[in-house]
């Protein structure tokens, strides 16, 4: 599947792309993830990006396009991927078309999840995410919890709270959400991509994608 995942903060982006991968052994692409693998490993963009990321600003476009130009030409993507967190706005997904056009890449559709903004809050501060970078298991401390001592059921490392899940900066991401991502649902509804599926049961939506492709 060529897809991309569209939605606020804490909708559940990464539970479903997760999810997915187990489907047909596409690759997920989080330009959330690569970036804070970035940050963890200290490289020039991961220095550039801290910031922005803390803060629950955007990280600019032109450094987003520049890593997305490579991942998306990279040998995994041949077999199918899920964007999840890419593209953030209009610019990016003008530039993503163009990129996709120059590849010969066409996209199945864009997935637009729909979580009721006190859900997503709630689920924000209880997030917990495996500290292994080649894991990051998703966890919650109330609908599914890591092991008692905070330890991650899959590999064993301690789950964390990442450094933009303070209340300020939660806070921050939905505004930035509705200023500058929310209006990548009218462009891909003008491309005629867009399938929107209320999300509050994330084994229910891969359903409900997996029969649409
Ligand atoms: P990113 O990592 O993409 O963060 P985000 O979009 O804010 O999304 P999240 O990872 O917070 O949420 P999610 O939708 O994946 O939800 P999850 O599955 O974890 O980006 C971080 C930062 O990087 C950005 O702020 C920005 O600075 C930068 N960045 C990234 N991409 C960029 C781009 N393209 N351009 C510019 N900057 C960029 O679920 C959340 C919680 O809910 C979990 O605890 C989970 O267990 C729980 N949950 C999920 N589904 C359910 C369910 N059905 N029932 C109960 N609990 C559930």
């Amino acid at each position: 599947m060529k897809i991309i995942l569209l939605g606020a903060p804490g909708a559940g982006k990464g539970t479903v792309a997760k999810l997915l991968t187990d489907y047909d052994g596409s690759v997920q692409i989080s330009t959330g993830d690569i970036l804070r693998a970035a940050v963890k490993e200290g490289t020039d963009l991961g220095r550039e990006a801290k910031g922005y990321m803390d803060r629950g600003d955007l990280v600019p476009d032109g450094l987003i396009m520049q890593m997305m130009e490579v991942r998306l030409q990279q040998p995994d993507c041949e077999k199918g991927f899920i964007l999840d967190g890419f593209p953030r706005t209009i610019p990016q997904a003008e530039a993503l078309k163009s990129l996709l056009e120059k590849l010969h890449i066409r996209l199945d559709f864009v997935v637009n999840l729909e979580v009721p903004r006190d859900v997503i809050l709630d689920r924000l501060t209880t997030r917990r995410t495996c500290s292994n970078p080649d894991c990051q298991e998703i966890y919650n401390i109330k609908s599914n919890p890591p092991l008692p001592d905070g330890t991650c059921k899959k590999c064993g490392s301690m789950t964390i709270q990442r450094d933009d899940e303070t209340e300020e900066a939660i806070l921050n991401r939905l505004e930035t959400y509705n200023l500058k991502t929310a209006p990548l649902i009218g462009f891909y509804e003008k491309e005629g991509l867009l399938k929107t599926f209320a999300s509050v049961n994330s084994a229910e939506t891969v359903e409900a994608v997996k029969k649409a492709l």
